[in-house]
């Protein structure tokens, strides 16, 4: 399908500076049918070579027809297939078109695709072009802003990567029209995250809009879409390398990371892990007395306004503390939590002891 150039009203751009470099984040309906115009005018010369999966060129490879006369190379892009195998098969597509020094990656595809697609424009001939085109909304709001881009090792997840930023990031909120409901889902608790921590607004906003952005309807997820993505940004400009005000975007992940190794990445979605763990640290910031009732409160409604979690009655607290001991977000043996201190800003505790986070833990009714 051909769509008008022109952007409509309600579309969005602003730019990323992180170190030397800049980028734009374009938003809007449509965009993936003006990506070809949009890359024009970002700069995007040379050769473009798109990166995506099977399943997301079935849906949406039609729309961003005009890109390219280079084939697309297409790897699964299940998280089992997030690993240097993959990687080897992207290198060899690229070596066989004769991709050069001035070709751009273009990674169509949600977190891991955009992760792989990354890593490979990182690593190709020393670096080449990266475009992020996410098409779930985790990817749209967390993944595809910041340049982490890597892979799997069987020893862990992510345990491969590098920073290489993109020359600019794509979203178009139509595509999420054919994302699974649970896909959609696990992003939006990362929505409720960035709210949490810094947007009271978008916090609000998302709960009043809950019904339009289950209807997928792209005039309500811009807004939620811009105001996520310039928080990350935000964020990462500040602090590429994660050393201190990018641990806020940690809220919620520290039980959530734990829970997702406790079940061997099996049970949850990311974001369905770390919402517990929003949860659990919500508790905690309470019993510590740093934290409203009122704000525990909201959050909770939220979450479950959003539908039921998988269930965690099975799990055992002390399996679960150990997991978060192994966290690699932690610093110099201690683990740095971090809690709400209302909606909209958070603290760092350096000093949660075992017991407090057992009891705030227990209060999910686990083991
Ligand atoms: N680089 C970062 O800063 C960063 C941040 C957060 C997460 N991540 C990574 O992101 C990954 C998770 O990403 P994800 O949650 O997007 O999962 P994903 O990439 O596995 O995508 C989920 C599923 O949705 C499908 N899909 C994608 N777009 C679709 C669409 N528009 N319609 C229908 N189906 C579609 C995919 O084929 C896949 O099966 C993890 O590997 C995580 O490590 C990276
Ligand atoms: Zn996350």
């Amino acid at each position: 399908m051909t769509r008008p150039p022109v952007a409509p009203a309600d579309a969005v751009r602003f730019t990323v500076r992180v170190g030397k470099a800049e980028h734009a984040v374009e938003i809007g309906a449509g965009h993936l049918g003006r990506l070809a115009q949009l890359l024009d005018a970002a700069g995007v010369t040379g050769r473009r070579f798109i990166v995506s999966s099977p399943t997301v060129w079935r849906f949406h490879g039609n729309d961003v027809s005009g890109v390219t006369a280079d084939q697309p190379i297409l790897v699964p892009d299940g998280e089992r297939f997030k690993n240097l195998l993959t990687i080897g098969r992207i290198y060899e597509a690229l070596i066989k078109a004769g991709a050069d020094r001035a070709s751009t990656i273009v990674a169509l595809g949600g977190g891991v695709m955009g992760d792989m697609a990354g890593f490979a424009a990182a690593t190709y001939l020393r670096g080449i072009g990266l475009v992020q085109v996410p098409t779930t909304l985790l990817a749209q709001v967390d993944s595809a802003i910041g340049g982490k881009v890597g892979v799997n090792h069987v020893a862990g997840k992510n345990l491969i990567g590098a920073f290489h930023q993109p020359r600019a990031v794509v979203v178009d909120p139509t595509v999420l029209a054919t994302l699974p409901r649970r896909e959609f889902r696990a992003g939006l608790y990362e929505v409720i995250k960035y709210g949490v921590i810094a947007d009271e607004e978008l916090f609000n906003r998302t709960a009043t809009e809950l019904p339009r952005l289950f209807a997928r309807d792209p005039e309500a997820l811009v807004p939620i879409i811009e105001r996520s993505c310039r928080i990350k940004a935000a964020v990462v400009e500040q602090d590429e390398r994660e050393a201190g005000p990018r641990r806020a975007l940690n809220f919620g992940h520290t039980v959530g990371h734990a829970l997702e190794a406790v079940t061997k990445y099996r049970r949850f979605r990311h974001g369905e892990a770390v919402a517990y763990g929003m949860l659990v640290a919500a508790d905690l910031a309470v019993r510590r007395e740093t934290f409203s009732e009122e704000g525990r409160s909201s959050l909770a409604a939220l979450i479950t306004a959003m539908g039921p979690l998988p269930p965690i009655g099975d799990l055992d607290v002390t399996e679960i503390i150990e997991a978060t001991k192994r966290d690699k977000k932690m610093m110099e043996g201690r683990l740095h939590f971090v809690l709400p201190a209302k909606i909209g800003a958070t603290t760092i505790a350096t000093d949660v002891t075992k017991e407090e986070l057992a009891r705030s833990l227990g209060a999910l009714a686990l083991r």
